[in-house]
């Protein structure tokens, strides 16, 4: 979809273990540059020293995506190609030991990057019940108000430390633990602790600036909330044209492999 060749500048704005920036860099050699943004410390020292081989191809920052645009004019270069590939990686989920997944009992903390000053320990047992609420109800969260309410209430007893103390609330209050539940409730603290609606938001009105006449993006979401950003970014952008009719997603033999690509959506768009 960004018709990677040699000789053009390409920007992964979410670098993580750097599978979509070693796929550019090959197929752009020789003389393919990539600027890389990721914004999580121990992922961003991963990425560094697996793509180092390329040498001088390849700058990567350790900074949100945000700052595409700053870097970019800094350097003085337009891109061809921007891919974003927005979310959580396996990596974060299994082993940054910040509190993730539902599934391992961790702080919970879901900085993706520990200068943010907020945490979701911080949101659960600090934010007022309607504040909370809001969370909650942007999240989309099933039976949002009540379940802030309960979470005022259960932190009076004790307050939340662990991803296991929340998966707690959750049983209490739903009677369930169901994935899908949980898997929302903790996607909507991270996407408060993170800011990373208005984050996407920031990232998609400036990029086009830096975006040259012809040059792509492509972006992956997981989850309707972000792809909601994207779909509505995409048809009313006018420096952009959509390069798909409908987003791209996994075939069941790529979701058979890789479980967790189940709900991806991949849209493009084109620099007019
Ligand atoms: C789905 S993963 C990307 C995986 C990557 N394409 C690869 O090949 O390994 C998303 C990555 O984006 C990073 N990330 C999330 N929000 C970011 C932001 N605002 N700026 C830069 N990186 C971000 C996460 O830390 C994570 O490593």
């Amino acid at each position: 979809m960004l018709q990677v060749t040699k000789d053009k500048v390409y920007v992964d704005g979410t670098v993580g273990m750097g599978g979509h920036s070693e796929a550019i860099l090959e197929r752009s050699s020789p003389t393919g540059v990539l600027y890389g943004f990721e914004w999580n410390e121990p992922s961003f020292e991963l990425a560094k020293k697996r793509l180092s081989k390329y040498g001088n191809r390849v700058k990567l920052f350790n900074k949100s995506f945000i700052y595409i645009k700053d870097v970019l004019e800094k350097e003085g270069v337009l891109a061809d190609g921007i891919v974003l590939d927005l979310g959580l990686s396996s990596f974060l989920l299994e082993h940054s030991g910040r509190g993730f997944s539902f599934q391992k009992d961790e702080p919970l903390d879901m900085r993706m990057n520990l200068e943010t000053e907020i945490t979701a320990e911080k949101i659960l047992n600090t934010y007022d019940v309607k504040r909370l609420a809001q969370v909650f109800l942007k999240g989309e969260v099933p039976s949002a108000i009540r379940f802030a309410q309960f979470i005022g209430e259960k932190r009076k007893r004790k307050s939340f430390k662990t991803t296991q103390d929340l998966v707690e609330a959750v049983k209490e209050f739903y009677k369930t633990t169901r994935k899908s539940l949980l898997a929302v409730i903790f996607q909507s603290l991270r996407i408060e602790v993170n800011e990373e609606l208005k984050n996407l938001e920031k990232v998609l009105n400036e990029v086009p600036e830096v975006l040259k006449p012809g040059g792509r993006i492509a972006i992956i979401s997981f989850h309707s909330l972000e792809d909601r950003v994207v779909k509505n970014w995409f048809k009313s952008d006018p420096r952009l044209k959509p390069v798909l009719k409908k987003p791209v997603v996994p075939t069941l033999e790529e979701i058979k492999r890789n479980p967790r690509a189940r709900s991806a959506k991949l849209r493009v768009g084109e620099r007019i």
